[in-house]
């Protein structure tokens, strides 16, 4: 069981105004594989997510979901976005009960659902709480439990934690690990940050931009939980890095005036920098 992607290709627009935005996608992503895909900004990161998901249609080739052609959404993947956008006039238990509910559970089994997902993302506290009276790590938590609520076998996260702040994010790595070690869901996380990518990854995917290609398969073969400064991951966060910078200077001079003298290798670069973002 799997997703598959054959020489998948995808434009936006016509003639002029045409943007290749993918180039000759081919991927296979297996059970319980936790993927990274990182890039510059551009390179069509979300637009794969959005094809896999359903939400958008490849111009070319193929994406097949456990041996089947993808026609649309279904309730075998969930997308995560940076921004949650929960129910603002629904209280967190309720938020995460929404989707059970659409499906016709019955509200007692829904609740108990509600409550054991809640309780993973370390929320029971707050099931009561209206999303604005939480802060944008608790945001996302709800966000997450109400994904998993629907026991999705292919959770799509699109840089969900790129709008918090740094030590939101280290408790939230903690906690994504957590769930994928009792659930073993397939993942593909979508970030700029190479660390965050490195820290809870078995497979890391580096984009080439213009039009977006997969330049470079990462593997971190460590088992998780993992610690930050850990020798091993360095090394390989350096090594994305090093692939990733070609790529992001690339972007840089196109995106700037002739005249402007850009020298390569002066940016200032660092691993857990969300890189690309501000480009
Ligand atoms: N709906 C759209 N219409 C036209 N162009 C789009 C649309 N969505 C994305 N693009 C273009 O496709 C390319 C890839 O975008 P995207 O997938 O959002 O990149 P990333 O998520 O890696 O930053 C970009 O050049 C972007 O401008
Ligand atoms: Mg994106």
């Amino acid at each position: 069981m799997s997703i598959t992607v054959k020489s998948m290709n995808k434009q936006f627009g016509q003639n002029n105004h045409r943007v290749e935005a993918l180039a000759g996608i081919n991927l296979e992503i297996t059970d319980g594989d936790f993927v990274s895909l990182v890039g510059p900004s551009g390179c069509g990161k979300s637009t794969l997510l959005n094809i896999i998901a359903g939400l958008d249609q490849a111009t070319s080739g193929e994406v097949l979901i456990d041996g089947c052609t993808v026609q649309g959404p279904g309730s075998d993947r969930v997308m995560v976005f940076q921004e949650s956008a929960l129910f603002p006039w629904l209280s967190v238990l309720d938020n995460v009960m929404f989707g059970l509910k659409l499906k016709g559970i019955e509200r007692r089994e829904a609740k108990e659902k509600a409550h054991e997902y809640l309780k993973m993302v370390h929320l029971s506290r707050f099931t009561h709480a209206y999303p604005h009276e939480l802060s944008g790590g608790m945001r996302q938590r709800v966000a997450i439990a109400r994904a998993l609520v629907m026991d999705p076998k292919y959770l799509l996260m699109d840089e969900p934690f790129g709008a918090l702040d740094e030590q939101t994010k280290i408790l939230l790595h903690a906690e994504l690990q957590e769930i994928w070690q009792k659930t073993r869901k397939t993942i593909l996380f979508v970030t700029h940050n190479i660390r965050e990518a490195v820290q809870l990854s078995n497979r890391i995917l580096v984009f080439g931009t213009r039009p977006g290609f997969i330049k470079k398969e990462f593997t971190v073969p460590y088992s998780r939980p993992r610690s930050e400064g850990d020798q091993n991951l360095v090394l390989i966060e350096r090594a994305i890095l090093d692939e990733l910078r070609e790529e992001i200077e690339k972007v840089m001079r196109e995106e700037v005036d002739n005249d402007y003298n850009f020298t390569p290798g002066r940016l200032p670069w660092h691993t857990d920098r969300d890189l690309g973002s501000n480009i």
